[in-house]
């Protein structure tokens, strides 16, 4: 993985130097002002899911009407999947390749990302290799949703405002990270800490983390939890909502959730589909853009 990061940003560093090379081989004019906005996910391959971003693209592009938009995908899992689909989405580092041909000279990169993992770690790399080779005047990252203290708040105020309404306080909301080896999986404890000093029933599990179910079970056994709304608390309701979650596998969080006399009630929407945290993205990207 770390290899092929390597080899990747090599290749790009050299396409970076060609490309800037061939342009200030030119006239010697200065390229005129041209701001772009790079809006990077995961990438999911289930249609469902597309609403997500579908959602973001939508209030990215109200809240900046005249910056032209791109898209691009970190997983390359998911963009080989895609293009088996007949649907083509870029990596970050060939969506920037192409927008330096297009001649923009100002740059923001969305993370979409909820926490700052290694994807967010890997796309800051490549957007400094784009830096320092002097390939666009400006190029700046926003935040994942996850990142300041003030982030942690207003997540957890988008969590307890989109609980479903008909939840009875004695009934349990269990959120579905995606969890990471990366060191920032300490974010999703922290937030559940924070979520349970405002409502003690609202649990953050992650798939791939800590806390696991297992963890998470034990803690609703203890409070003698009857009933469970399970959400993902990822920006898509993807393949981990649909089956890790919410499948008929016996090691889904349902049935394990089920088995142990939990009643459960799965929820189909990503956080994106939300406005209270696609807002939380956008400040980011404000922030980006607040320095061209
Ligand atoms: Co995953």
């Amino acid at each position: 993985m770390k290899h092929k990061t390597l080899i990747t940003s090599t290749i790009l560093l050299l396409i970076v130097c060609f490309t800037t090379f061939s342009f200030s081989s030119g006239h010697g004019d200065k390229k005129a002002k041209k701001v772009g906005i790079l809006l990077v996910a995961f990438g999911s391959s289930i249609p469902e899911a597309q609403v997500s971003f579908e959602n973001i693209d939508k209030k990215v592009k109200a809240a900046y009407p005249n910056i032209p938009v791109r898209w691009a995908y970190t997983s390359s899992i998911i963009r080989k999947k895609l293009a088996k689909m007949g649907k083509h989405l870029d990596s970050p580092e060939v969506a920037l390749a192409k927008m330096l041909e297009e001649e923009f000279t100002h740059v923001a990169v969305q993370s979409l990302h909820t926490i700052g993992g290694e994807e967010f770690h890997d796309l800051r790399r490549s957007t400094r290799a784009f830096h320092y080779s002097g390939g666009f005047q400006r190029i700046l990252v926003g935040y994942p949703l996850l990142a300041t203290q003030e982030d942690m708040q207003r997540a957890v105020g988008a969590i307890l405002e989109n609980i479903p309404k008909e939840r009875k306080n004695k009934q349990a909301v269990v959120l579905m990270g995606h969890g990471t080896y990366h060191p920032s999986n300490a974010f999703y404890a922290a937030l559940m800490f924070q979520v349970q000093r405002k409502d003690p029933n609202v649990y953050i599990g992650c798939v791939e983390g800590y806390p696991e179910i297992d963890e998470i079970k034990a803690m609703l056994m203890e409070k003698n939890i009857k009933k469970a709304y399970l959400m993902p608390f990822m920006s898509v309701a993807g393949d981990h909502a649909r089956n890790d979650m919410a499948g008929a596998e016996e090691d889904s969080w349902k049935s394990i959730l089920t088995k142990a006399g939990i009643q459960c009630v799965p929820i189909f929407k990503g956080t994106a589909e939300y406005d209270s945290f696609v807002e939380i993205w956008i400040d980011h990207l404000r922030g980006a853009l607040s320095h061209f």
